[in-house]
Parts: structure tokens; C-alpha cells; sequence
């Protein structure tokens, strides 16, 4: 029987820096290494989110997160919003999480 993987939300990502990040609605799950961002993943594996700054400014990107803690570092989000970790700009933010969960 194949290992459920979800508890890895609680797990903090390792000091490689790389993470994985699940695709809830597709089930697909995809490793985020550390020399790229969460979008340029997303974009290889043919997944569409819309972008245009690329640097965490005007908020296109943001994406729901349900499972995981986002590690911001947008400067669009408020600090009241990225405390709520239900949200997060995949164009430069990353995951404090050996998994985070995308409602995508
Ligand atoms: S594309 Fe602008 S915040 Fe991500």
C-alpha cells in the first residue's frame, strides 16, 4: 500500500531547500529545486498561472494554499494576510514545508 504523503505539510523543508508542492485539484505532485521558483515548475509541467511581475509586486500570481506554510516573500500580501498562510505568490515565494498544497 502506498504511503500517504500529506504529512509532509508538517515536516519542515530540508536545508537543500527543495520541497514539493501537490496539486490538489490534479493530484499532481511536482519538487520544487532550489534554483527555480514555484511558477517556473508549474510552467514546465504545463500548468497555466497567470503571472506578470515575477517579483512578488502586483499579486497576479497568487494562488490558494491548502495545506503547508508558505514561506512569503512577496511584498504584495499584508502581514496579517501572509500570517493566514492561505495564500501565497508562487513567482517568488517558496515553502517552509517539505510539501505545500496548491488549490490548483
Ligand atoms: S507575478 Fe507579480 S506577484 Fe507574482
Amino acid at each position: 500500500m502506498s504511503q500517504h504523503m500529506n504529512e509532509d505539510v508538517d515536516m519542515p523543508v530540508g536545508s537543500d531547500g527543495v520541497f514539493t508542492v501537490e496539486l490538489v485539484k490534479s493530484g499532481q505532485r511536482l519538487q520544487v529545486p532550489a534554483d527555480q521558483t514555484v511558477l517556473q515548475v508549474l510552467e514546465a509541467a504545463g500548468v497555466d498561472v497567470p503571472m506578470s511581475c515575477g517579483q512578488g509586486i502586483c499579486g497576479t500570481c497568487l494562488t490558494r494554499v491548502v495545506g503547508g506554510v508558505p514561506d512569503h516573500r512577496d511584498m504584495y500580501l499584508s502581514g496579517e494576510e501572509q500570517d493566514a498562510n492561505d495564500q501565497f505568490t508562487p513567482c517568488c515565494s517558496r515553502s517552509k514545508t517539505a510539501v505545500l498544497m496548491l488549490d490548483i
